[in-house]
């Protein structure tokens, strides 16, 4: 076992704060990822929280402010279980680095996206019976964990147009694959923004703010925003930020770089069609995008979870690159190269992905 309670095969990228990724194979055939392998993006020091000290405070545009209790929390609100899937914007960066240097980003591969069960009560019913007060537009999270990167210095945060909020899918969630939510995760208590960028899905959640407009965390207001090419990280000037997630699809199988022998070979993946959107159809080519087949699309386990694909190539001796493009329910299809989307953060990466194969 690595550190964390994860396996030995995570691709560490920094030891603290702990950031760590699971080789895509770890991935592929899996409807549910592991704990052991799931993805872990952290800003600052992983915090180790006693279940019975943790509470949620609940204020800003609200009648009743509270003070929850986990009991508190799991006695008065209905329960709720979400499949649903996570994905850091960065996820995929290598090949936005492979384009042009990202300096001080985590050059993330083909893992920064897990998919979960997780258990908890609805956002919705909790500002339900707080009662919101005029003006109340975004909610906004807070977690303990204070990052030494952000500008000052100061705790994690985010936050989400009230609209999402009250959409019933958005959790306060102590369970994860039917687990308590491990402190790597976020527990005792984590928001889950199924459909969003990873970023909004604030662990170690201590305090739920209503406010008028987005939240001023640095996290929110600084970083995660996709600027244009030429913009400077550190200025908050221009772009968007990120909130719904975009159409994504990746190869899991094959590895890229594999040997294989030449004849039927399986290759299989996930596409995500992220906030509202399904997944309609996943083609799968084995030279570089000449030629494509369609994969045969897994069962569906949730709205808003990724969808398992797969199919058989037969690829002649040689070197093969195996691509992949998804389609989703708007007719949207992801874009061919990376070079298109290349942005200053080196978020969404959202282009065919492409695997090199050596066939004996
Ligand atoms: N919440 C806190 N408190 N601190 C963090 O650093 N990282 C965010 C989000 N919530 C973060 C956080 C990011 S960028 C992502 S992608 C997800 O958590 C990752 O969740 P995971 O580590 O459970 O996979």
């Amino acid at each position: 076992m690595g550190s964390w309670g994860k396996c030995d095969q995570m691709i560490v990228h920094d030891a603290e704060p702990y950031n760590a990724e699971p080789p895509r194979t770890a991935l592929a055939g899996r409807p549910l990822t592991p704990v052991e392998v799931f993805y872990a993006r952290n800003h600052g020091p992983i915090q180790q929280i006693d279940p019975d000290m943790w509470c949620l405070e609940l204020g800003g545009l609200v009648e009743r402010p509270k003070r929850l209790s986990l009991g508190e929390l799991r006695a008065r609100f209905a329960h709720h279980d979400v499949v649903a899937t996570l994905q850091c914007a960065g996820n995929r960066r290598a090949g936005l680095l492979a384009v042009r240097a990202i300096p001080g980003e985590t050059p993330w591969g083909s893992g920064a996206i897990s998919t979960a069960r997780w258990t908890g009560v609805g956002l919705a019913d909790v500002l339900r019976e707080a009662g919101l007060r005029p003006g109340a537009a975004h909610v906004e999270f807070t977690a303990p964990d204070v990052a030494t990167e952000a500008r000052p210095p100061g705790p994690y945060g985010a936050s989400i147009p009230l609209s999402k909020a009250t959409a019933g899918e958005v959790l306060l969630a102590w369970a994860m694959n039917d687990r308590p939510l491990p402190p790597v995760h976020g527990g005792p208590v984590r928001v889950i923004v199924p459909g969003y960028v990873g970023a909004r899905s604030v662990k170690w959640v201590s305090r739920v703010t209503v406010r008028e407009r987005p939240s001023d965390n640095y996290f929110q207001a600084v970083r995660y925003r996709l600027l244009p090419p030429g913009a400077d990280t550190e200025r908050a000037d221009g772009g968007l930020q990120l909130g719904p997630a975009g159409l994504n699809a990746d190869i899991l199988m094959p590895d890229d770089g594999a040997v294989l022998c030449a004849g039927p070979t399986e290759v299989s993946g996930y596409a995500f069609g992220g906030d509202h959107r399904g997944v309609a159809r996943v083609d799968v080519s084995p030279d570089g995008g000449r030629s494509w087949r369609q994969a045969e699309l897994g069962p569906v386990t949730g709205a808003w979870a990724w969808r398992l694909w797969h199919t058989v190539l037969d690829l002649p001796a040689g070197e093969a690159t195996i691509t992949a493009r998804a389609w989703d329910t708007a007719a949207t299809c992801q874009p061919e190269h990376a070079a298109s989307l290349w942005n200053p953060g080196g978020y969404v990466n959202t282009a065919w992905p492409r695997v090199r194969v050596q066939v004996r």
